[in-house]
């Protein structure tokens, strides 16, 4: 009986014309009582008028029914909303009066912004990013790196051991090493990574943080390449008038090695609460590859001469934001967040 489907169809026009003209309550209750209404309604009808439907057609026009009803009570409800009280001719159920829904959007994680300048600013220096392991020999993370065996960050206190030979490694340093093995000299790479400690977790210490090291071997490279990198860095991260000045300072795979302090940029050298009244702040480590770790990697050390440096990113995203507890990195409460 397909007449019956068109009829349904032929209802649903004349129902929605009616609707659209009934534009008082009275009119709209004329409408409910006519088409909808328990007793007379004329979808109620068809739905009753089901019973003399062949078997094998009933349940086909039985939905088109349904669904007729279903659309037209939602129609009639929100044109019941919209019309009562409201006189002109605004589409029905929106209320124009209230203020408007903010779209809410994500954004980058703050370290995983602070770490994609730092990569961009890197690559656009020449560096390749490269990445290894965060479950690391100990051979890699310490061996191979010139940390000898009497050294205070290999005991357990100080390093999550996996078992005696295989750790969580403790910086991105092993990925130097890495590297190295896996590829002839020149090479010129920076290896953003996590890393783990075993620290009593406060304001300035995570037992899981990341760090990106910068490594440049080639014929010739000297210490002056290294404060010129450190100091294009520095510029093009904390602005065009930062200064940036090296320490002496030791670490087992450079030699000579340095910390690296640049112009606070809050207060730009005079002196704050964030640099602690001296102007500078320290914001890595580096040096000159040490002839042993050359060696250990099979570079020849009488011919390749390079420099490596590696950055706390956490470190330098507080600095640079002025967050006060490194923390708030991972509880990840969006009142946080929100504000980067
Ligand atoms: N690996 C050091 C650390 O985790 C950071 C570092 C210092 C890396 C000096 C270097 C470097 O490449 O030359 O504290």
């Amino acid at each position: 009986m397909p007449g019956l489907i068109e009829e349904l169809a032929q209802l649903r026009l004349m129902a929605e014309r009616e609707l659209a003209q009934a534009d008082d309550p009275a009119a709209l209750e004329a409408f409910r009582v006519s088409w909808l209404g328990r007793k007379a309604g004329r979808v109620t009808a068809v739905l009753r008028g089901l019973k003399d439907v062949p078997i094998e057609e009933r349940a086909g026009i039985g939905d088109a029914a349904n669904q007729l009803k279903a659309n037209l009570t939602a129609l009639f409800e929100a044109r019941l909303a919209g019309t009562v009280g409201v006189s002109d001719d605004r589409p029905a159920g929106l209320d124009y009066s209230r203020p408007g829904l903010r779209p809410s959007t994500g954004r980058a994680h703050p370290i995983t912004q602070t770490l994609d300048r730092i990569l961009e600013i890197l690559t656009g220096m020449g560096f390749t990013p490269v990445s290894g392991p965060e479950v690391e020999t100990v051979e890699n993370n310490f061996g191979a790196l010139n940390i000898g065996p009497e050294h205070p960050s290999r005991q357990p206190g100080d390093t999550f051991f996996l078992t005696p030979d295989v750790l969580l490694r403790t910086h991105t340093s092993p990925v130097q090493v890495r590297a190295m093995r896996a590829q002839e000299p020149p090479i010129r790479i920076c290896c953003p990574g996590r890393v783990y400690r075993r620290e009593a977790v406060d304001a300035t210490h995570l037992c899981e943080f990341h760090q990106v090291e910068i490594l440049y071997v080639d014929r010739g490279v000297t210490m002056r390449d290294l404060k010129g990198c450190l100091s294009t860095f520095a510029r093009l991260m904390f602005g065009a008038d930062t200064r940036t000045r090296l320490r002496p300072s030791y670490f087992p795979f450079v030699e000579p090695g340095a910390e690296v302090d640049v112009t606070c940029f809050l207060c730009r050298g005079s002196g704050c609460r964030v640099c602690k009244g001296s102007g500078w702040i320290e914001i890595l480590g580096a040096g000159m590859v040490h002839p042993r770790v050359l060696a250990n990697v099979g570079y020849d050390p009488d011919v390749w001469t390079g420099y490596a440096a590696g950055m706390g990113v956490e470190r330098i995203t507080m600095l640079r934001h002025g967050v006060t507890d490194i923390r708030y990195f991972q509880e990840n409460d969006l009142r946080f967040l929100e504000q980067f």
